[in-house]
């Protein structure tokens, strides 16, 4: 907690480290209230550095002994300042002996060593590490990791480190001991230890090349009936990355293990990886299909790390996108090649520019926009984002599409060939991306350094005479803080002509015919600002369809008429963009409803639905031919905040009132087809997560929400069935918020209920503060109420986000109430977790990031409330960085 000016740090101030070491030695005395740890490392100058400084770092850590090679350092021989400790006159090569005490009990930031339910566990990235030990706490210095842990043996049974297990024994006092070496060097950031009384599943593994690894998922005593699902995922994970990358797992041992407290969703230490107990427990009756595809994604997110990310590592945390991106990018091709069928595929794709547009555009276009790679921060916590992760990951899809899928590949071998066991930027991956295909990337790399979400424009033309059909695209950038003007960026635009009939016609542009083998969809390289691409031999009109699988992360514009949309909607091939008709369908209906409904003074009056959209909606409905999984995502509206990025002046009960007419509406029209859908995709027998039944569940849930949008007794009692009879709890809370959201008089029984069957399970209980804090009907009075529950607690980050969180960033009608007291509520929660955890209190602080956006009663408000968390004499940087953007000009 600061109260001095926090100092922002730049990406072209990079100087290399003065020091590096060779090798650490670490003892660690484990006990909560008092934890002694010994760091013994090996130093030496580092060539490429003129500093000639020994420089490490420290925080939240009391210093007890500095020794330089035997000699034990006093006052005048070391400088401590702030975080940083420096030795000046230091020697060509020393061994550094430190010791320091920690209070883990205390440590509230579940950052560093803390403990959580009495057990030890640390969390590194990005700068944890500090908090631990004096330490050159960089990812550019990579060393050799020893570790002696000793603790309670009746506590603590478990004592983990990464690497291998190199001996354990007993010591007196009832204390224990084990000795864990890492035979690979790494950064800080990539340290872990546990001490903890847990339980595991393990099994032997057989490796591509024939050895056998020991795979452990380790959870805490009952839930070792949730942990088979994580594990077969990490024995996937393995197999995918031998098979398409040739990526082997380097260790003899990986263990993954769940934790209830814990900032993020996972950690991917060498060797021992540790998680968010979310993304690691599953069972049908406590776990939805979302959850299983989280842990899925997750396990393999981590697991894929420890080739991007752990051998090749980041030289400094501008390039976190390095990691990140790449390795987003990563668990997403594993999540589709899970699935393995087109549609499959298509709508993991779905997923993802949904999460874009609901979470990254609004980002790249607000107070926080940074580049992928950016050029500065305040704290590197903040810079966990959606556009360093996802946008990143976009960046990394565009090679992909760029280079195809076998030149993407060389430019990975090629990446590892050069970079094993270093620590590198972005441009040396784009580097290795263009050395292997022979191609210039130079124009590329505006996709790390600019901020902001391009804008394409498209024209186009259909000479009937000359059978050929132009197409102009027109870029630009909106400007973002720090960036007023932007140059134009290498895009890949993937496009298809449909014709009449609906079928993709053959394509010929410029000159070059495409389709070879079929394929009927070309990638053109938009490069300049302004630039037109002629096809040939086109014999009929067309319906274009622009930016395939959505070839890249930028807003299309097109003046598509309604029935071109519809023609789309019914034929494309590429099911993104049959997608994409259908959003587009309903975003014009939507926004003309929004503001009829502002216009009309927030009341829902005389509104209209045409019938070209809810009839395409039933052909897609009914169309069985169609996947499931398909048709639930084409049927899903775009989201409040989707819509609300469209508009100038954000009415949020509007926006809410609109998409619930249109809901209603779909629901009442559609009742029979609806009522068809739920009976015809049930999933009798014993639950499976698998893709299809997956998109079975989410179509026939999808139905139910619909039919409950405009409530009857029969669409009630549906729901309440369900919720009685369920025997999987993607069915009990689909159910569950079908009677919450349509204020069913049962639906207070049904929360009871829910709450006594599943209170001794906290990630179902989080799951109930959650929805009950996303009603509509929740105000603020009522959430206050909800915290006073004694399952609720600030100082859980699973338990906070569930209700405070989701209040505040997902439920718009209640945060936004007209007399601003959700805000004034947003400040007392930020201020209040600030001091506890300021990773968690940042998050929630992002909630108001837009405030500029909304009506002007509501920005007043909101500026308040920013400037009340902002007038806090004591803020973390965290928070401090985030509303100082936010009320900056
Ligand atoms: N590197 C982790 C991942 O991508 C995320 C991470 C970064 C993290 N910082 C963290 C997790 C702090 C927990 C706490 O999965
Ligand atoms: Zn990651």
């Amino acid at each position: 907690m600061r109260t001095d000016t926090p100092q922002t740090i730049y990406r072209k101030d990079y100087t290399a480290p003065s020091y590096l070491v060779d090798t650490v030695e670490l003892g660690f005395d484990l006990d909560p209230a008092r934890t002694v740890v010994a760091n013994r490392m090996t130093v030496r100058r580092n060539p490429a550095s003129a500093q000639r400084e020994i420089e490490l770092y420290g925080e939240d850590i009391e210093l007890v002994t500095l020794r330089l090679n035997g000699r034990t350092l006093g006052e005048g021989d070391y400088v401590i300042e702030g975080t940083l400790l420096r030795i000046p006159n230091a020697p060509e090569e020393a061994t550094l002996e430190i010791e320091t005490i920690c209070v883990p009990e205390s440590n509230t930031t579940l950052s560093g060593l803390y403990t959580s339910n009495g057990s030890f566990y640390t969390q590194c990235e990005a700068e944890g590490f500090r908090r631990i030990t004096y330490f050159p706490d960089r990812p550019d210095v990579m060393a050799r990791f020893t570790v002696m842990l000793r603790a309670d043996k009746d506590k603590y049974p478990v004592l983990l480190s990464n690497g291998n297990l190199i001996e354990e024994g007993d010591l007196d006092n009832g204390r224990h001991y084990a000795l864990w070496e890492d035979p690979f060097k790494k950064p800080s950031y990539l340290f872990a230890l546990v001490a903890a009384r847990l339980v595991c599943q393990e099994e032997n593994f057989e490796l591509a090349d024939g050895r056998t690894a020991l795979l452990q998922v380790w959870v805490e005593e009952g839930n070792l009936d949730k942990t088979d699902y994580a594990m077969q995922s990490l024995k996937h994970s393995i197999r995918w990355d031998e098979e398409r990358w040739n990526l082997e797992l380097d260790l003899d041992r990986f263990m993954i293990v769940a934790v209830g407290d814990f900032n993020m969703g996972a950690m991917e230490n060498k060797g021992l990886n540790i998680f968010n107990t979310k993304f690691v427990l599953a069972n049908p009756r406590v776990a939805t299909d979302v959850d299983f595809q989280g842990i899925e994604a997750v396990v393999g997110h981590e697991y894929f790390h420890n080739w991007t990310g752990n051998r090749v590592t980041c030289r400094d945390w501008f390039q976190l996108s390095l990691k990140e991106g790449l390795t987003v990018f990563r668990d997403q091709e594993f999540s589709a090649d899970m699935i393995g069928t087109n549609t499959g595929r298509a709508v993991t794709r779905i997923d993802q520019v949904r999460t874009l547009r609901q979470a990254q555009f609004p980002e790249d276009a607000g107070p926080m926009a940074h580049p992928v790679r950016p050029d500065s921060f305040v704290e590197i916590n903040n810079f966990y984002t959606v556009t360093v992760y996802e946008k990143g990951a976009e960046v990394v899809r565009m090679y992909q599409t760029l280079l195809g899928r076998d030149g993407f590949r060389k430019g990975m071998d090629l990446y590892f060939q050069r970079h094993d066991e270093q620590a590198v930027t972005c441009d040396d991956f784009r580097l290795a991306m263009a050395d292997a295909n022979g191609r210039d990337l130079t124009q590329f790399e505006r996709w790390y350094s600019q901020a902001g979400t391009p804008v394409v424009q498209a024209e186009t033309r259909w000479d009937e005479q000359a059978q050929t059909y132009t197409l102009r695209l027109v870029q630009s950038c909106p400007p973002t803080p720090g960036q007023a003007e932007k140059l134009p960026f290498h895009i890949p635009v993937a496009i298809g002509l449909l014709g009449r009939d609906g079928r993709d016609l053959p394509l010929t542009v410029d000159g070059k015919v495409h389709g070879k083998d079929g394929a009927t969809t070309a990638v053109l390289e938009l490069t300049e600002a302004d630039q037109t691409f002629v096809f040939t031999g086109v014999t009929e009109q067309p319906t274009p369809s622009i930016l395939r699988d959505f070839s890249a992360p930028v807003i299309l514009k097109h003046g598509y008429s309604d029935a071109e949309l519809v023609h789309l909607f019914s034929h494309d091939s590429d099911p993104v963009n049959r997608w994409e008709a259908g959003q587009r369908l309903a975003m014009s209906r939507l926004l003309k409803l929004a503001g009829q409904v502002a216009a009309a003074g927030n009341v829902v009056d005389r509104l209209d639905l045409d019938d070209t959209f809810v009839d395409a909606m039933r052909k897609i409905l009914v169309d069985d031919t169609l996947d499931p999984s398909f048709r639930e995502q084409a049927l899903l509206l775009p989201t409040e905040s989707m819509i609300a990025d469209q508009l100038d002046v954000v009415d949020p009960l509007a926006i809410h009132l609109a998409r619930q007419f249109v809901r209603a509406d779909i629901g009442a029209r559609l009742r029979t087809e609806l009522l068809a859908q739920y009976d015809a995709n049930q999933t009798p027998g014993e639950y499976s997560p698998d893709a299809e039944s997956i998109g079975k569940r989410a179509l026939k849930n999808l139905a139910l929400a619909y039919l409950n949008a405009a409530p009857d007794e029969a669409s009630l009692a549906l729901a309440q069935k369900q919720f009685d009879g369920a025997t999987n709890m993607t069915d009990r809370v689909a159910a569950l918020s079908a009677l919450v959201h349509a204020r069913a008089p049962a639906a207070a029984d049904a929360l009871q209920r829910f709450y006594d069957e599943f209170q001794g399970e906290a990630l179902v209980v989080d799951k109930w503060f959650a929805m009950q804090a996303a009603a509509p009907t929740t105000d603020v009075a009522r959430v206050r109420e909800l915290m006073t529950h004694k399952a609720f607690t600030l100082r859980n980050p699973n338990r906070a986000r569930s209700l405070v969180s989701t209040f505040c960033a997902g439920n718009a009608v209640g945060f936004h109430a007209p007399d601003g007291s959700g805000y004034g509520f947003w400040a007392e929660q930020v201020i209040a977790l600030d001091a506890l955890n300021p990773q968690v209190a940042s998050r929630l602080a992002r909630a108001m990031d837009r405030w500029r956006r909304y009506t002007p009663d509501l920005q007043a408000h909101m500026k308040r409330a920013l400037q009340q968390v902002a007038g806090q004499a004591k803020l973390s940087n965290d928070v401090r960085e985030v509303v100082s953007k936010a009320l900056a000009n």
